[in-house]
């Protein structure tokens, strides 16, 4: 993974927003995935003054949301589409064709799951993905497990899950789904790149294990380390749990004398 390390979350964020930005100036119709979370908030308020700066560059860009709650969708408080609508989308305005959401809310989630995977691909895939992790290392829904599921499917939420997201139901924990649809760990790695941000003490641990600990379905990040192109942003709470690999300083070489080292 390609790490970057920035002084505070707030430098961290707009660094990943200026990286969102670099790639819609390069690709109009760049296809995003977006997250919810705290994590996410001052991404998209900076990207918000970017779209406000010069709308035109972003009316092209195709959208599709990571994850939503069972039982929730289109004007619910606490559903991660109005979270995205709130904190990004009403500011970009793009055409309804231009924007995917699951729908937590259809009879049939199962149904909904599949209808969505095949819109991402007929979308010819995500661009770039932006993700946030979990306390526990998920990304998206895809809770650590004996196994992970590919595709964009029903996932059940760990009790360390649903108390992390309370806050989007006012601290009630009994409020929080026990299910949610998320992309699958497949349709993430397919995205041509992926920008995982990070900030925070309390997701250092996870970030360390994901970057450098084995590949595990125990720990569902870890599987960033096989994609081809993922870019790690993180603060100095994340960076201090990192086991960077030190640049040895090289000592000058003296003229026409051997070398130092
Ligand atoms: C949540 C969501 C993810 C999000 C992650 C981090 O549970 N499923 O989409 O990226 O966990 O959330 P936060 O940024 O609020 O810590």
């Amino acid at each position: 993974m390609l790490t970057t390390i920035h002084p505070n979350d707030e430098e961290a964020a707009v660094a990943a927003a200026m990286f969102v930005a670099d790639a819609v100036m390069r690709k109009p119709d760049l296809v995003v995935g977006l997250p919810a979370g705290r994590t996410m908030i001052p991404v998209y308020a900076t990207l918000r003054r970017l779209v406000r700066a010069a709308p035109a560059a972003w009316r092209d860009i195709r959208v599709f949301q990571v994850d939503e709650f069972v039982g929730f969708g289109e004007g619910d408080a606490g559903s991660f589409r109005t979270f995205l609508e709130r904190h990004l989308l009403d500011e970009l305005k793009l055409p309804t064709e231009h924007m995917d959401f699951l729908d937590g809310r259809v009879p049939d989630p199962e149904d909904e799951c599949d209808r969505y995977e095949s819109a991402i691909i007929e979308a010819g895939g995500i661009d770039l993905q932006l993700l946030g992790i979990g306390v526990n290392g998920h990304i998206g829904f895809n809770e650590p497990g004996e196994s992970l599921t590919a595709r964009t499917h029903v996932a059940t939420l760990r009790d360390e899950t649903r108390r992390a997201n309370a806050g989007w139901f006012e601290g009630d924990l009994s409020r929080v789904p026990h299910q949610a649809l998320s992309m699958g760990m497949g349709t993430l790695l397919r995205a041509r790149t992926v920008l995982l941000l990070a900030t925070g003490e309390s997701k250092a641990a996870a970030v360390a294990q994901a970057v450098s600990g084995p590949v595990t379905t125990q720990l569902p990040a870890s599987f960033l380390q096989l994609h081809a192109f993922t870019c790690l942003y993180v603060d100095g709470a994340v960076a201090k749990e990192l086991r960077v690999p030190q640049l040895r300083p090289r000592r000058p070489r003296a003229a026409g004398g051997p070398s130092s080292d």
